[in-house]
């Protein structure tokens, strides 16, 4: 089924991989070692983004060899079209009470930067011990704030990516690697 999935998709709508799954996986257990490292004697939570962030998160606590905790929040920021409306709004907060914590915030990737710079300014209100950022793709020439995560996996050319947590039009999430999306496979939608 898997296998399927995927001749389908580079067949069809996947132009490019740039990503593979084996770097991907190298990349991960990196950021795990050395996140691990800098937290060695800290609590620390991990907040993910939600949705896109979950695949990258999942992978990455498996990687990290000290106890954290996880919570998640959603944002909007894109609709469902292929260009940021600019609008950001919390659609589902934390759970729970995060004053006095070592917090991370996991992302899948960073483009305008808007998600996350509005993200930092909120959180770091909350009076937490600490706040970085990890984001697994930095898109690169997109930033419209200045964002700079502490740790990050790869930088990606400004082109419309999807897989491992990204989508399109809430598709793609699950391949195993990174791509850039051919135009057939959403103007054909009539999306654009
Ligand atoms: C995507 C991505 C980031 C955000 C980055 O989320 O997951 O959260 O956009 O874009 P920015 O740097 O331009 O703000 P999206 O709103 O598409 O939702 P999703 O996570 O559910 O895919």
């Amino acid at each position: 089924m898997k296998a399927s999935l995927i001749e389908q998709v580079l067949g069809n709508d996947i132009e490019e991989v740039l990503v593979a799954p084996e770097d991907i996986q190298v990349k991960v257990r990196e950021l795990g070692q050395q996140i691990s490292a800098d937290y060695i004697d800290k609590d620390l939570l991990l907040v993910g983004i939600l949705r896109g962030a979950f695949v990258f998160l999942a992978d990455l606590i498996r990687e990290m060899g000290i106890p954290v905790e996880t919570d998640f929040i959603a944002i909007s920021s894109y609709g469902s079209s292929t260009t940021t409306s600019g609008v950001v709004r919390i659609l589902k907060d934390l759970d729970d009470d995060i004053e006095g914590k070592h917090v991370l915030i996991v992302e899948d990737i960073l483009d305008t930067g808007l998600t996350l710079n509005y993200l930092v300014k909120n959180l770091s209100s909350r009076r937490l011990a600490s706040l970085e950022v990890c984001s697994f793709i930095v898109k690169e020439g997109k930033q419209r704030v200045p964002i700079k995560p502490k740790y990050f996996g790869f930088t990606v050319p400004n082109k419309f990516v999807v897989g491992y947590g990204l989508d399109y039009a809430q598709k793609y999430r699950n391949l195993p690697f990174i791509g850039t999306l051919r135009r057939s496979a959403y103007e054909d939608n009539g999306m654009l």
